[in-house]
């Protein structure tokens, strides 16, 4: 089964004169998590991401500012996604090509699947495209 990335609803509790609060249950996320870690002060004008993975899975959540994210699946469909609310994430499944830009004050939490592994990445954006599914 191929999964495409797609924005996840997180519940909204609370009132405009109190504050919010949003919240994930491990009930409702697509995998088992392994680890958070954020991203911040990330300049305008840099772009992030630049890769796939074979194994990770990720929700990224802007809890403050706003992150653009393009992704690009193998069989060529892409989507651009805009992360403004921090009541949204994006899941991005298996073997989705990814570029991020942040607005100044943005900070990207990051729900991982696995612990970080440099060879689980594929920085090569032409080795991702011949990356048969037969090969993984
Ligand atoms: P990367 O995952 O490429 O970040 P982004 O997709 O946001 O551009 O990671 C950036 C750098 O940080 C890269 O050199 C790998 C390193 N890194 C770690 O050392 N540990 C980690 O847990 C993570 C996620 C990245």
């Amino acid at each position: 089964m191929i999964v495409t990335p797609a924005i996840i609803k997180f519940p909204k509790i609370g009132n405009s004169s109190l504050g919010y609060i949003s919240l994930a249950e491990k009930e409702n996320l697509p995998f088992t998590v392994n680890r958070i870690y954020w991203t911040y002060f990330t300049p305008e004008d840099v772009e992030r991401g630049g890769h796939s993975h074979l194994e990770l899975e990720q929700i990224l959540v802007a809890v403050a500012g706003s992150i653009t994210i393009r992704t690009e699946m193998q069989n060529g469909e892409k989507h651009t996604f805009i992360l403004d609310s921090p009541d949204k994430g994006l899941l991005i499944p298996k073997l989705c090509w990814r570029e991020m830009k942040y607005s100044h004050n943005a900070v990207q939490m990051c729900i991982a699947s696995i612990a970080y592994d440099e060879s689980d990445y594929i920085r090569d954006y032409e080795a991702f495209k011949k990356l048969t599914y037969s090969a993984i």
